[in-house]
């Protein structure tokens, strides 16, 4: 086991990618706070990772309200006396109406306050709460979720790229910060990954549409097919273990080969 006895926060653990890391980490001995928006799903996630003999903790919240997120801390701190892992998946790009075009002069100001606050203050204000315990603890790991769109965007989305980039930022920033607290800070960088982030971009669609969509962008992947929850995992897997531990201030590209093209 990789994780033996270690502590981790998930935020956006509820789905998607964040839940495929919860269970991965739990698997390898790791205890999971698990927090989301939603309450139920949060706590559902919870009960699986209990089910495999892990102690875990759900904490409902928006990771852009700062007296929520210093609440979660404090919480994970009273009940597990530490935090090793800090794992930052929360994030979203649909703002109210996903159909519409995302122009940069289309964007009303609260759906860019929205994308911003989940993904760029989200991942700051998580950050800033965890580090005075690992600096306590003289050791700890944080995990920033980017997205190859900042870097390579694939469609018009800059609240959500900006928001994105600035993760790089900030990753790259507290990592040379951090690194003589023992703390290290990294980045996986996502390709077109299969979960509910894409829900409502698809819901209008058929199951043949739908099918097709995700083909399209399976073949523009050198690997040739959308990447998993499980892809994203094995590589957090590898940035929170002692794998890793001379590796800080990278940005990993979890992408399926992109933005390389696939061979002729
Ligand atoms: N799926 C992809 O193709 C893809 C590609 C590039 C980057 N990413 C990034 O990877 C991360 C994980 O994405 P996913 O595919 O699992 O998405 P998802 O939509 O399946 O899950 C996102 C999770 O984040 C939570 N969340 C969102 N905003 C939040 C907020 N303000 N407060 C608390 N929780 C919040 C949701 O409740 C959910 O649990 C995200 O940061 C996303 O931007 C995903």
């Amino acid at each position: 086991m990789l994780l033996r006895d270690k502590t981790a926060i998930i935020t956006g653990g509820s789905k998607g990618v964040g839940r495929g890391i919860a269970l991965k980490f739990a698997r390898e001995g790791c205890d999971v706070v698990v927090c989301a928006r939603n309450a139920a799903e949060t706590e559902k996630v919870a009960e699986e990772l209990r089910a495999l003999g892990r102690k875990s903790l759900a904490f409902a919240l928006d990771v852009a309200n700062s007296a929520k997120v210093e609440e979660m801390v404090e919480r994970t701190i009273a009940e597990f006396g530490k935090i090793d892992i800090l794992v930052n998946t929360a994030g979203e790009i649909a703002g109210s109406d996903p159909s519409a075009s995302k122009s940069i002069a289309l964007i009303p100001e609260e759906e860019w306050d929205r994308i911003v606050g989940s993904n760029l203050k989200g991942t700051f204000l998580t950050m800033r709460s965890v580090i005075p315990q690992m600096k306590k603890q003289g050791n700890g790991v944080i995990i920033n979720f980017t997205s190859l769109g900042a870097i390579h965007p694939p469609t018009v989305a800059p609240h959500y790229h900006a928001s994105k980039a600035g993760v790089i930022g900030m990753t790259y920033d507290t990592a040379r910060e951090l690194g003589p607290f023992n703390i290290r800070v990294n980045a996986i960088m996502p390709g077109p990954i299969r979960t509910p982030f894409f829900d409502k971009l698809v819901a209008g669609m058929t199951d043949e549409e739908r099918e097709a969509f995700f083909a399209g962008m399976a073949k523009i992947c050198p690997l040739q097919r959308v990447g998993t929850p499980e892809d994203c995992a094995g590589a957090a897997l590898f940035l929170a273990s002692d794998l890793s531990a001379y590796v800080t201030g990278a940005v990993i590209p979890v992408t399926g080969g992109l933005p390389l093209q696939p061979t002729l």
